[in-house]
Order: C-alpha cells, then sequence, then structure tokens
C-alpha cells in the first residue's frame, strides 16, 4: 500500500557536467524498474540540467532544501516556485546537516514543510537523534518533538514523507542495524498516528537514511515499517546507487 521511494541525496558534490553523465548511466541501469519511486536530489546548479536529462524517464528530481517564503528579500535562497518551475517533485527539509551546520530549528522547518505541502511539492521530512541524544536515553523524545513540531498545523499531508535519520550512522559507516532503524519506524508511526490518525500514518513512507550501501540494503528494505531509503555517500555512483535501487 505505501510507495517504497529510493532517493539520492548528492549533498554538495557534482558539477553539472558530472551529474548529468551520472544520470545518463543510472537511467540506464535502472529503466526496467518500475515498482518504486526513484530520485535524486543534486546540488541546486544542476537541478534544471538534470532535470532536462530526465525527462521521460522513471527518475525523479527532489532538491536538497528550499526557503519557505515565495520571494522576496532572502539572499542565496531558493523559493518552493522556483524549484517547481524546472521540475523538482520532492525537497528533503531538515537534514541533519541543515538542523546542525546551518542550525534550522523545528519551527524554521515547520514553514519550510507548510510551504513545499502547499507548493505541490513532496516534502521528504528529515529527524533523527545524535549518538549523545541516544545514550541519554532522549532517542524517544527528540524524534517525536521533531515529528510534532515539524508537521504542526500541517492538515493536508498526501504529499509527505518522512525520513529517519540518526545523526550517528550519517557519513560515518555506521548504520542502525535494522532492528533498531524497525523499532524507531514503529515509533514515528505511532507519533503520526498520534498527530494524525492511525489510517492516515499507516498510508506514510518512512524512509531510512544514514550509511545505505548496497551491501545492508536488502536487511533494511525487508523491515516491516521501512518503505524506502535516502542515500548519501552510495548515491555519488551510477553503479552503487543503481544496485540499492534494484534491492
Ligand atoms: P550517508 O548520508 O548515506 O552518506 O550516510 C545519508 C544522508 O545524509 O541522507
Amino acid at each position: 500500500m505505501r510507495s517504497i521511494i529510493i532517493a539520492g541525496n548528492w549533498k554538495m558534490n557534482k558539477t553539472i557536467g558530472e551529474s548529468i553523465s551520472m544520470v545518463k548511466e543510472l537511467k540506464t541501469l535502472v529503466r526496467d524498474i518500475g515498482d518504486r519511486a526513484i530520485l535524486v536530489c543534486p546540488p541546486a546548479t544542476a537541478l534544471s540540467s538534470v532535470g532536462a536529462e530526465l525527462k521521460g524517464s522513471n527518475i525523479s528530481l527532489g532538491a536538497q532544501n528550499m526557503h519557505f517564503e515565495e520571494n522576496g528579500a532572502f539572499t542565496g535562497e531558493i523559493s518552493a516556485g522556483m524549484l517547481k518551475e524546472i521540475g523538482v517533485e520532492y525537497v528533503i527539509l531538515g537534514h541533519s546537516e541543515r538542523r546542525h551546520v546551518f542550525e534550522e530549528d523545528d519551527s524554521l522547518i515547520n514553514k519550510k514543510v507548510k510551504t513545499a505541502i502547499s507548493s505541490g511539492l513532496k516534502p521528504i521530512l528529515c529527524v533523527g537523534e545524535t549518538l549523545e541524544e541516544r545514550e541519554n536515553g532522549r532517542m524517544e523524545d527528540v524524534v517525536s518533538t521533531q515529528l510534532s513540531d515539524g508537521l504542526g498545523g500541517i492538515e493536508d499531508i498526501k504529499n509527505l514523507v518522512i525520513a529517519y535519520e540518526p545523526v550517528w550512522a550519517i557519513g560515518t559507516g555506521k548504520t542502525a542495524t535494522p532492528s533498531q532503524a524497525e523499532e524507531v519506524h514503529v515509533l514515528i508511526r505511532k507519533v503520526l498516528g498520534a498527530i494524525f490518525d492511525d489510517e492516515i500514518s499507516e498510508g506514510i513512507s518512512i524512509l531510512y537514511g544514514g550509511s545505505v550501501k548496497p551491501g545492508n540494503i536488502k536487511e533494511l528494505i525487508s523491515q516491516d515499517n521501512i518503505d524506502g531509503v535516502l542515500v548519501g555517500g552510495a548515491s555519488l555512483d551510477a553503479k552503487s546507487f543503481s544496485e540499492i535501487v534494484k534491492c
């Protein structure tokens, strides 16, 4: 019932030229896959060219961030309307690097999620605890608050996607074990049930992210509540990302 989504987050990597050659190769490698959503999230400079290259393919385009206002004096920012104009379908919001490096908080992220939904983009809201929070027994509290504050005042959730990305697993080579991840996905579904209702919660895809590779995807995706993955490092190479897509 829930869609499986395999998303690649390229972060601040790849020039336009590198992006185009990567998606050319990826398109061929995954062209027969029809039962899941595949998406790549290139850096902002490459979005437009990658979007043009992906036209007519089974790969969607995602952005890594956006501003919540439609336009105005926000130097360096990009709006939802600008992303829509170039064919962007998804937008990653509240990624741990945005939270920790750029100090985005839940109230800012909440505004972005609202704007994404009202603009017709599909937000991928990222949540996840740090190692310190986990070790101090605060994981449940942190993840629940990120969800309830990040989703406050939102009623139209039909395009909402959640990604659980434990901060300690991102780019570290340390993946959460499938059962550790599943435990948090079950918690997330419970919290979504309390925020919306159980039926709505059952329909929301919850992705796992944090050192996902071709070697660990099968075990992760076989968990009942893991409905896809958000992949950083291993999504930069067409072959390794295609192996994850084909899991
Ligand atoms: P990683 O990054 O796969 O390199 O750990 C995941 C992410 O930040 O989305």
